[in-house]
């Protein structure tokens, strides 16, 4: 049992941002995003004005081929060949094992209540433990961390700052050893440098301290004794362990427009090797052991955007870089530690984030790639199954207000077997394929007001299509060409009419149902004067609790072309009339605001973690059934200390252990270091980790 320690000092929930998030968390997360223009002033039109107009909806969609196919793609029998070139692979099971579906049932655990506690909070039964945090050796040898004295170099051996994805990789066929990857997204200066007074302040070397805090970490873990509980390796040599960095880790550009002069710089002049990962938020674990990071809020990193090229200038606000002013509110400063980051004397080097990067963990110094063929913009994950005829299928949300969700369908089906050859083929797979961008039809158009009301046939659901933007080398869309597409994706998604949506989150599908599950977080902008009002399915105005959309692709496929959708959830105070839980029993379910990323437990149960809590309560992990008569129940497992969100989440198949990474505890306005919000976990200073909860009797969750 967790032990309820007292509400520690906090500066209280006054100052708070634009929705339930404190004012601090916007300057760092998104580079105060809220306060800039919505980067989406296309003329795409929405919804309403295609009614006005009456201009044929059917006329501003490509519609491809209904494929029509079974149900149940999912990961079955996906095994990747962990051979390495110069070194052995380990003899490795199935990456299913922690993955795929097994037998479950209802949600039994007793849902916490809604707190503002300073721990993690986790249900009668249950206990937690923190696996890793800020600063604890990742690569054998690191020195132990000490606050007073950070140095770069320590920083890039040591676990970063701000853990948002993770997942989990096997190391061997009984759940004993695992590799635990997370992405490090942003730094909280504030909080990490004692006497912090502004980022102008900050040393070089400091500056150069928060660049080595970004990007990710490999960590060998094992379990405790035959328990739920996991923790680092402490012995041998632990050869996956590593850190990638924005300071230093070479990346490979691969894909249609690597090598593009879009992508040429000074220091690059061939356009396919960056060096750094920015603002990696969620990702994706591949069905062949590889895991995607989505580069998200890069925008934030870059100054001297007012002295860009003209041509540019259009191009760089619409991902949000400011172009009037040489230093944007929230901007991070790190020109002043790499000139890089001056579009002023490097325009081009903003085209080189935002992108998805792959990393195969299972090869100890081997590069990473980002991906061209999945389009540049905010990404925030990227969800991979496979379609019926075994191609790779990526869904990918661009997290912004009125931006798009995509998908990506490889050209090659997956390779299933063990050879490095079939390895080889896999892990090119994202290198070429299909891009599209979802448009949304609506069933009850005519009855949105924007107040939430559900409508006469009883669902928010429509159809939508899948708009192709690139097949391979083809660009589909009229006056750009397959470089352009890519590098400026957004640009595109605006001229094929895609649906503007409220922050489109993170993706995932249903292991046992290959539905889609895509978040929408919130959108408080949405039906304000000069931007688009509610629709079908983004159905409040100044939605501030955001929602998540089903999506059931045609014939069952991952790869189709079109689909229908529905709404899951429309978020809030279940009193609120304007939330909606699949119909279920309002009176009975836990409030929940604000959802982020998304998980699947065995059983098919969706794990959801929500950012920026607009109810007063911390954020937390909720789980809802998605089938029968509990679809729609949900439940909150647990809430993350004072000022943090949930990240991850990750539900191991077997039920037994539930990870988080707690991002950002204590992240409140006129918290620092020196007088902190939170001092989760150790007692002394807010340290962001990733924490395990289990069952005490060691059965599943849910039994
Ligand atoms: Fe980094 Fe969209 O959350
Ligand atoms: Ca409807
Ligand atoms: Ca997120």
């Amino acid at each position: 049992m967790p032990e309820f320690r007292r509400l520690l000092p906090v500066i209280g929930p006054a100052g708070r941002g634009h929705t339930g998030r404190s004012a601090m968390t916007c300057q760092y997360r998104c580079g105060n995003a809220c306060d800039h223009p919505v980067p989406n002033e296309s003329e795409n039109p929405y919804f309403g004005d295609i009614v006005t107009t009456g201009l044929s909806r059917r006329g501003l969609m490509r519609a491809g081929a209904l494929v029509v196919g079974a149900a149940g793609a999912g990961l079955a029998g996906a095994a990747p060949a962990f051979a390495e070139a110069a070194d052995p692979a380990p003899e490795l099971p199935e990456v299913e094992t922690l993955t795929a579906p097994a037998a479950g049932g209802a949600l039994t655990f007793k849902p916490i209540p809604p707190n503002q506690l300073d721990t993690l909070v986790v249900p009668n039964g249950y206990d937690s433990a923190v696996v890793i945090r800020w600063g604890d050796p990742v690569v054998p040898g690191a020195p132990a961390f000490d606050v007073h004295r950070q140095t770069w170099q320590a920083q890039a051996r040591q676990f970063g700052y701000n853990n948002d994805y993770l997942t989990i990789l096997p190391l061997d066929r009984h759940c004993h050893r695992a590799l635990l990857v997370t992405n490090h997204e942003y730094t909280n200066e504030e909080l990490m440098f004692p006497g912090f007074t502004s980022l102008d302040a900050l040393t070089v070397d400091q500056l150069k301290v928060a660049m080595a805090a970004h990007g990710l970490s490999v960590l060998e873990i094992e379990r405790v004794g035959d328990s739920g509980q996991w923790a680092p390796v402490g012995r041998g040599p632990r050869r996956y362990n590593r850190r990638i960095t924005a300071l230093e880790t070479a990346f490979t550009v691969v894909g249609p427009a690597a090598g593009s002069p879009l992508l040429r710089t000074a220091a690059d002049p061939a356009g396919k090797t960056v060096i750094g990962t920015l603002n990696n938020c969620s990702g994706g674990t591949t069905p062949w052991g590889t895991v995607l990071s989505g580069e998200e809020n890069f925008n934030q990193y870059f100054v001297g955007g007012d002295q860009a090229p003209a041509e540019l200038k259009p191009k760089l606000a619409r991902y949000g870089i400011d172009v009037t002013v040489r230093y944007p509110s929230g901007n991070r400063k790190w020109d002043r530690a790499d000139s890089r980051f001056d579009l002023a004397v490097n325009p081009n080097e903003a085209h080189r984030f935002g992108w998805v990067v792959e990393l195969d963990p299972y090869t100890p110094g081997s590069r990473p790639r980002k991906h061209t063929a999945l389009g540049r913009f905010k990404h925030e994950g990227a969800a991979t199954t496979l379609s019926r005829n075994g191609r790779a299928v990526v869904y990918l949300g661009d997290d912004e207000r009125f931006d798009y969700l995509y998908k990506f369908v490889s050209d090659e089906p997956m390779d299933r077997g063990h050879s490095q050859r079939a390895r080889q083929h896999n892990l090119r797979l994202l290198e070429s394929g299909t891009l599209y961008v979802a448009k949304f039809d609506f069933t009850s158009a005519a009855e949105i007001d924007g107040t939430g009301k559900l409508p006469a046939d009883g669902a928010f659901n429509g159809r939508g299509t899948w708009i192709p933007l690139v097949r391979g080398t083809t660009s589909l869309v009229p006056g750009m060409s397959v470089e352009e597409v890519l590098v400026f994706t957004r640009l595109a998604g605006d001229k094929v009419g895609a649906t503007k949506m409220d922050r489109p989150e993170d993706v995932e599908t249903n292991p046992k149902t290959g539905k889609v599950y895509a978040v929408m977080t919130n959108n408080t902008q949405r039906g304000t004067p000069g931007k688009p009002p509610a629709d079908e399915v983004n159905p409040r105005n100044a939605n501030k609790h955001g929602h998540i959309v089903e999506i059931t692709e045609d014939g069952g496929d991952n790869g189709a072309e079109s689909f229908s959708w529905d709404l899951l959830l429309v978020c809030g105070d279940p009193k609120d009339p304007s939330t909606y839980f699949a119909g279920y029993d309002k009176t009975n379910v836990s409030p929940i605001s604000c959802p982020d990323n998304v998980a699947f437990d065995g059983a098919g149960n969706l794990w959801i973690a929500t950012d920026g809590n607009a109810l007063g309560s911390n954020d937390g992990l909720f789980a809802v059934p998605l089938e029968g008569p509990e679809r729609g129940h949900v439940k909150q497992f647990l809430t993350v200390p004072y000022g943090a969100e949930t990240c991850g989440p990750y539900v191991a198949a077997d039920g037994r252990s539930v990870f988080v990474a707690v991002q950002h505890p204590g992240e409140i306005t006129g918290a620092t270091l020196d007088k902190p919000a939170s001092t989760w976990p150790d007692g002394d200073f807010a340290k962001p980790g990733v924490a395990v909860s289990w069952r005490l009797d060691g059965r599943p969750v849910g039994t």
